[in-house]
């Protein structure tokens, strides 16, 4: 058997192939630290796919397409793998769907999103690199511009 970086888990989900540089803010949009579960993380590691990757082990976790979507937002090449009984039982990449709603904030401070109650909406204008695009007032914005519209409080 190969030897790994970071442990096997048992059952979860391993979140691969992360942009190493990536690997905490994914981990904080998650909000792992607030979890009871196990967490595993390891950055820098070799790839043949990327420079350096991160990985992310979340024992005992199934994602929820919020999340799955959170990620492919800050890290477009992960890929999840579904653990059960220490055998990966699947594997899948990140896929943004073509409209995201109440996710990201539009960095328009004029959008009438800013300032009315209307349903956030965002259009995915490219899903790798990550290219969105406002519903309302069309502002197109990148993966640097991107504000949650969840707030943390830490
Ligand atoms: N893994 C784990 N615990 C297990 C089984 C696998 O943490 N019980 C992790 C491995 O460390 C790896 C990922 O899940 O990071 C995918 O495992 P596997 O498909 O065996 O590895 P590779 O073939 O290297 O994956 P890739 O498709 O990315 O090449």
């Amino acid at each position: 058997m190969k030897e790994l970086a970071v442990s096997a888990i048992c059952n979860g989900t391993v979140i691969d192939q992360i942009d190493s540089k990536r690997t905490f803010i994914v981990s904080e949009i998650l909000r792992l630290h607030e979890e009871e579960r196990e967490v595993l993380v390891g950055i820098n590691l070799s790839s043949k796919k990327l420079k350096k990757k991160g990985i992310i082990k979340i024992e005992g976790k199934n994602l929820t397409r919020s999340e799955v979507n959170k990620i492919a937002l800050i890290a477009p090449d992960a890929t999840l793998n579904i653990i059960q009984n220490y055998e990966v039982v699947k594997k899948l990449q990140v896929e943004l769907p073509d409209i995201i709603e109440g996710l990201v904030k539009c960095i328009n401070p004029n959008c009438v999103s800013n300032h009315q109650t209307v349903e956030n909406k965002i259009h995915v204008a490219g899903k790798n690199p990550v290219k969105l695009r406002c519903h309302y007032c069309e502002r197109l914005m990148g993966v640097k511009d991107i504000e949650l519209i969840e707030t943390f409080i830490y």
